[in-house]
Parts: C-alpha cells; structure tokens; sequence
C-alpha cells in the first residue's frame, strides 16, 4: 500500500459550479471556499503530512477585477476563521507563490499567520497563490547563482528541491484536480515529477472528504515502480 505524504489540489471548476447553478461566478468561489475548510480538516483527521493547494495562478490575475478581489476576500476570510484551528493542531500555514504582488491587507495576515504557525510540524499547509511552477524553479535558480563561489557538483536534485518553496514539504505523491480537465497547469512541475494523477469529474464546489477517501484508496492500489522494475 503506498503512503500519502503529500497531496496536491488543482480546485478547479468553481465558475462552471456557479454557472449550472444559475449563481455568479463568485458564488461557486464561495462555495469552493468552504469545500477548502471540509478538505483541509479531513486531511489533517487521516494523518497527511503536507497538503498543497491550487487557490490562485500567476495567470489568474488576468480575471476581471471583481472576481479578483472576491478572491483575495475569501482568503482573509479563511485564513480569519482557521487560525485557531491551525494553532490547536499543528498546521504550519505556509503560503508560496509570487507574494509580493499581492495586496496589503492580505499580505500582512498571511505573514502574521505564516510566523505564528512555524512552530507547527503536524501538517504543512501550503497554499499557493499568484502562483507559476516554472517561476517557482527560475527563483530557485536565481537563489543558487546569486551565493557565491557555489559548486556546480553540489547541485543535486535534493540540494535543488530545497530550493523550492515546497522545501518542506517534498515530492508530491498525489495529485488531483477536479473539473474534468486533463492538465497540470504550471503546478508543481518539479515536485510532481512521479506523482500519481488524478482527474476528477466532480467540480470543485460538489467536492467532499467521501470523495477524497474514494481517491486516496484508488492511489494506495497503484503500482508506484519510479521507473524501475518488479522483481517477483
Ligand atoms: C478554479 O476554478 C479555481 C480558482 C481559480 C480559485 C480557487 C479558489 C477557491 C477554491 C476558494 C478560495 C480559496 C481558499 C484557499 C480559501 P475556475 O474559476 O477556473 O472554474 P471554471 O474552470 O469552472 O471557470
């Protein structure tokens, strides 16, 4: 049976919720925040030890401006009402991605949460927001050039993913994207190097912690080989 260390979430299909429901396109992101709260909570019930997910990419901010900002709202608005359950149970909050450009008001409430919760080791939380894997590895890049005298020979892949902002969280083992499509969409790209996917049909807002049990028993049947063979 495999092990589920990390799991990542592409929560895709929160507008296409909204639209069959007949609701504006922020309601499905709404609805899609409360589908984060069941998620997080049950993973941090079953045992898992990083848990990286998809809330907002680089390309997003091409979106209009309102869905933009609802956005940013629903995430002050989670990371108000989990603090305490993250301090209660060894959440570490850990948010990656290009941060800078993010505003103010939210900022500062993800850094306070951010340091508030770097004793935790429970369970790392990563949420990645304005965030583009391939960025992710240029910095990583641009880190490693800019100490000096660094020796190209001690450049390997674990040197390299320590790099990353996923540091402690490793390589992802499983991951998932609801809505139906088939892609990776500039997520984890290093870190997902043998994940196992999963594409699932259900939208993001119809998402429940059944359904993530119902993945994760698919996962732990797998033949993970990373490349090698069986010997019998
Ligand atoms: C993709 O659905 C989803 C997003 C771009 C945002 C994800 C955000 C949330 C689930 C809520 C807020 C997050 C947290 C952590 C509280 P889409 O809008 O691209 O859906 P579509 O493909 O159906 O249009």
């Amino acid at each position: 049976m495999n092990k589920l260390k990390h799991l990542a979430i592409i929560m895709d299909g929160n507008g296409r919720w909204a639209q069959k429901n007949g609701f504006p396109r922020t309601d499905g992101h709404k609805k899609g925040a409360s589908v984060v709260h069941e998620i997080v909570t049950h993973c941090r019930k079953i045992g898992i030890k990083a848990l990286t997910l998809y809330a907002f990419s680089e390309e997003n901010w091409g979106r209009p401006k309102e869905e933009i900002s609802i956005l940013m709202e629903l995430l002050l608005e989670f990371m108000v009402k989990e603090r305490v359950t993250m301090l209660d149970n060894g959440i570490h909050f850990n948010p990656i991605g290009t941060l800078e450009k993010l505003p103010d008001f939210l900022k500062n409430t993800l850094f306070d949460l951010e340091k508030e919760t770097s004793i935790n080791a429970v369970m790392e939380l990563n949420i990645a927001l304005s965030y583009s894997g391939r960025q992710d590895i240029l910095n990583a890049i641009k880190n490693i050039i800019s100490q000096n005298n660094f020796d190209t020979y001690s450049i390997t892949e674990d040197f390299f993913s320590q790099k990353l902002s996923t540091f402690n969280s490793g390589d992802v083992d499983l991951l998932i994207r609801t809505g139906g499509d088939f892609r990776i969409s500039n997520f984890l790209l290093w870190e997902s190097a043998y994940a196992e996917l999963f594409f699932e049909q259900k939208l993001w807002p119809e998402f429940t912690a059944d359904d993530l049990d119902r993945i994760i028993n698919n996962f732990s049947q797998r033949d993970r080989r990373f490349g090698l063979i069986k010997i019998i």
